[in-house]
């Protein structure tokens, strides 16, 4: 299987950025032991700051894609055009958050992707991503 997780802006600070929130452990060293844990299969990572950059790699890996995982970061709560672009593509996405966005700021309640993904994660730490994968795994 060949999942693609798309990380948004600020999350190439995890474990340097708040980590009262997000923990200390660096995306980098966790994806090392995902990628250990399912050696079966291919888990890509694409990081970027900017909106852009974001829709394109949907764009690009959307149609080939067994399954992506996003975690957009703040354009979570604001991007209409990356909802669009989940919209636009064959692959399902499952979106995904390190912290519980419901038990933070009221705007962090608000997402405009997830009526666009076929779920949502939030609130299990890193593990997060590692329920998504097992969900595209077991079930897609
Ligand atoms: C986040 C939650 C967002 O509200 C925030 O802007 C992030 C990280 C998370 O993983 O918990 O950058 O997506």
């Amino acid at each position: 299987m060949n999942i693609l997780i798309i990380n948004g802006p600020n999350l190439n600070l995890t474990g340097r950025r708040e980590v009262a929130v997000y923990g200390s452990r660096s995306f980098e060293d966790y994806l090392e032991e995902l990628r250990a844990a399912y050696p079966m299969h291919r888990i890509e990572y694409f990081q970027s700051n900017h909106e852009g950059d974001i829709i394109d790699c949907l764009q690009a890996h959307g149609f080939t894609a067994d399954g992506i995982i996003i975690n957009a970061g703040a354009y979570t709560h604001t991007s209409i055009a990356i909802a669009d672009a989940i919209r636009s593509v064959t692959s399902p996405v499952v979106e995904v958050h390190i912290s519980n966005v419901h038990a933070r700021e009221q705007y962090r309640r608000v997402s405009m992707i997830a009526p666009a993904c076929r779920g949502s994660i939030a609130g299990f730490g890193l593990d997060s991503y590692r329920l998504a994968v097992e969900f595209f795994i077991k079930s897609v």
